[in-house]
């Protein structure tokens, strides 16, 4: 197979794009990708100071060394979690691709909050794994808002995005259909969030970080039952095969026609959001979700 570009041998095929191309080839067709995305729905600009969520995994690496080479304002931010044998491993990862690219890096430890995942996990009576999500995006939010950061970025790729609208769309979940995208305004006390590789499959995003030299934790957690949304990806894995094009046909079509739909419904009895009374962070409750997570962890 020839690169569709320069005729040179090609190193990565993409039937989906109908197209094959030798790795420089590539890396443009990667980086025209992430700017159309940026372009398309106005995520940000060179002006903006972007806080990238990095979790040492190939996308959010393979992310934040996109947009530095493109010249936006690039800060990391990770969260160390205190899971062991799994925390560690990450965060030298991400510290190590920080140090090699000259990038600033901001570090978390949920532990000195009084959230190390192990103990909170010990404490739940049910699957960590939410729980730790919404630890997490309090901190992204929190961090971006408190240090003047414009946008919070985080490296979900196409297949994420894909795997998530399908499970929307299987329950008609309308609040969550109405706000799925690429971007979600800054509002009510949240900060501007970004999905700059929405156009990029993971088979992207791992060519890209091999071909960049980039060094990833691949290791999944150990709290969970492999990848989410495995039945899902499965599903949208064989529909590529069969129809290839279709992942990223689906969900334009979904951003263009399919969403707006549902942002144009009544609204079904939305919560006011006020500042949580310990913290500050919005909420429903008087109290925030994590503050409640830090309660339950002080309760003996
Ligand atoms: P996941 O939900 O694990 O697929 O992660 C989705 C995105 O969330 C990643 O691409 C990162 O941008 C971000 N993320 C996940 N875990 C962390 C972490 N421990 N620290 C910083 N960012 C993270
Ligand atoms: Fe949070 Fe596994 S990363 S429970
Ligand atoms: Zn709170």
């Amino acid at each position: 197979m020839k690169c569709s570009r320069c005729k040179e041998p090609a190193v990565v095929a993409l039937p989906s794009h109908h197209a094959g191309f030798c790795a420089s080839c590539f890396l443009d067709f990667f980086t025209r990708q992430v700017e159309k995305g940026i372009r398309r729905y106005k995520l940000f600009s060179h002006d903006d100071s972007i806080l990238v969520a990095v979790s040492g995994g190939k996308d959010s690496l393979a992310l934040m060394l996109e947009l530095s080479r493109l010249g936006y304002k690039v800060t990391g931010l990770h969260i160390d979690l205190g899971i062991p044998g799994s925390s560690e491993a990450a965060r030298a990862v991400v510290e190590r691709f920080c140090e090699r690219h000259g990038l600033s890096l901001l570090v978390k430890e949920t532990a000195a909050e009084g959230l190390a995942i192990p103990l909170v996990k010990q404490r739940l009576k049910r699957p960590v794994c939410s729980v730790c999500g919404k630890i997490k995006r309090y901190y992204f939010n929190k961090i971006a808002l408190e240090q003047g950061f414009t946008v919070l970025a985080t490296g979900h790729n196409l297949d994420d995005e894909i795997a998530r609208l399908f499970s929307n769309i299987l329950r008609w979940d309308r609040a969550y259909l109405a706000d799925q995208g690429p971007l979600l305004l800054a509002e009510k006390g949240f900060a501007r969030k970004v999905k700059p590789l929405w156009r990029l499959s993971e088979f992207e995003t791992g060519n890209y970080a091999f071909l960049r030299g980039i060094e990833y934790h691949t290791a999944p957690c150990p709290y969970s039952k492999g990848a989410s949304f495995t039945t899902h990806k499965t599903f949208w894995a064989d529909l590529e095969e069969a129809m290839p094009g279709r992942k990223l046909d689906f969900y334009q079509g979904f951003l263009e026609n399919g969403r707006p739909a549902f942002q144009q419904a009544p609204e079904t009895g939305e919560e006011s959001v006020r500042p949580c009374d310990l913290c500050g962070y919005p909420t429903s409750a008087d109290i925030c979700g994590v503050c409640r997570i830090k309660e339950m962890m002080r309760e003996r």
